[in-house]
């Protein structure tokens, strides 16, 4: 039963749909939010229960004090792995996208995907500017989840759009919910938006609980 998600929230400035996004999710799930520091910037921590959200500087707990760790101290994006049953990522900016494709951690939310269960589903749903989305880097990231998650290799020249298809075709433990086109917030106009929370919502449920089946996708 996948009952505990996770939800990974980075700073694009979808990030400003978290609360929202907790109120879709929280009918289905329990749900913790790990956010960037970026991530911060566009929504109001007040607006998500209490113990809800963790922040990198929770992984380092008082270090501002000049306290060094100890050896029972919980190492929390290990305990957040073990605790949740599904990561998914959403916004996923362009920057954590690139470190996912590199296997890059240096804060808590690409901590927890480095040390992923890849038996558990990873969820991601990209937003970013039209020309980022379909900058050659892009696609190049998303190739390279393909490799990291062992589907087979996409056609050459692939856009993004046809990886990320390409992704929801053959992933097992991995989907995209692809960005829709619409006025972006900087004002231009075109692919790269979040998906709007109530379909995204809906999409986790299906992916996680297609009508022909009481299990995952995993
Ligand atoms: C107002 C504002 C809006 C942004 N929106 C996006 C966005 O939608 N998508 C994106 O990929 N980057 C966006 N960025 C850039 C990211 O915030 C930046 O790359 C940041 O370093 C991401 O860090 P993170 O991946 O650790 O959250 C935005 C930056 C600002 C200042």
């Amino acid at each position: 039963m996948l009952k505990h998600l996770l939800l990974g929230v980075t700073g694009s400035v979808a990030a400003l749909k978290t609360p929202a996004l907790y109120q879709a999710l929280s009918g289905s799930f329990e749900v913790k939010v790990a956010a960037t520091d970026p991530a911060l910037y566009f929504f109001d921590r007040r607006e998500l229960p209490e113990g809800v959200l963790h922040v990198n500087a929770d992984e380092w707990p008082r270090r501002d004090q000049g306290t060094s760790y100890q050896r029972e101290d919980p190492v929390l994006h290990i305990e957040l792995r073990r605790w949740a049953d599904v990561l998914l990522i959403a916004p996923l900016d362009a920057n954590t996208l690139a470190k996912l494709a590199c296997g890059l951690s240096d804060n808590l939310l690409t901590c927890v995907y480095r040390a992923w269960d890849p038996h558990k589903p990873v969820l991601l749903a990209p937003a970013m500017n039209t020309l980022m989305w379909e900058h050659p880097l892009t696609a190049q990231h998303w190739r390279q989840l393909i490799d990291q998650y062992r589907l087979p290799a996409a056609p050459a020249g692939a856009s993004a759009d046809e990886l990320v298809a390409w992704i929801n075709q053959h992933g097992r433990t991995l989907a995209v919910i692809g960005p829709i086109s619409k006025k972006l917030a900087c004002g231009d106009v075109g692919m790269g938006a979040m998906a709007e929370v109530n379909d995204l919502a809906l999409t986790v449920q299906a992916l996680l609980f297609p009508p022909s089946s009481h299990t995952s996708r995993a």
